[in-house]
């Protein structure tokens, strides 16, 4: 019934807000569908499970705001090659893993993201702290001042 309801809804807006709670369960992979749509605002609904894949068909898209949900699983790789997106928001989710680097996922800012509380990566924490590398390398027990990892293997 809701998703039907959604689905109706997106066919005549290329915009569209869903104001505040009225939403749960999925977003309908179908949604994908919609190629036209270049503004999504799903926030502050109850939205669970993961952000769809087919979102990524949606070559139109600039703006897609889908904080305060509760979006779980990691961020579908194909959603940071949107390369019209530039404003996005993601926070007060569930989501975990990384966020996509060396994509514009990296240039938007910290509060895209925050309140997800197993979310990695630029711009939410560093990438030596995600990628588990201790900041200052041990190397005998001592600590090797301004030494990066090119000079470590170059040690060995
Ligand atoms: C999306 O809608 C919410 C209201 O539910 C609003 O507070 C928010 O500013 C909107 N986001 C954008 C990017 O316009
Ligand atoms: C994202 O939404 C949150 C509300 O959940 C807001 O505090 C934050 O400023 C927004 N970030 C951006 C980039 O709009």
């Amino acid at each position: 019934m809701e998703m039907f309801l959604l689905v109706k809804i997106l066919t005549i807006f290329t915009a569209i807000n869903f104001l505040c709670n009225k939403f749960s369960g999925q977003i309908p992979e179908e949604i994908g569908g919609f190629k036209s749509l270049y503004i999504l605002n799903l926030s502050n609904n109850a939205f669970t499970g993961a952000i769809p894949r087919s979102l990524s068909n949606m070559r139109k898209l600039e703006s897609s705001d889908l904080s305060v949900n509760s979006l779980n699983e990691q961020i579908p790789a194909e959603f940071a090659k949107l390369t019209l997106l530039s404003f996005l928001n993601l926070s007060n989710n569930h989501l975990v893993g990384r966020i996509s680097h060396s994509t514009q996922f990296s240039t938007f800012p910290k509060s895209s993201f925050e309140g997800n509380k197993d979310l990695l990566g630029p711009p939410l924490t560093t990438d030596d702290i995600a990628a588990g590398f201790s900041p200052q390398p041990m190397f005998n027990g001592r600590r090797f001042p301004n030494s990066g990892h090119d000079q470590i293997i170059g040690m060995l």
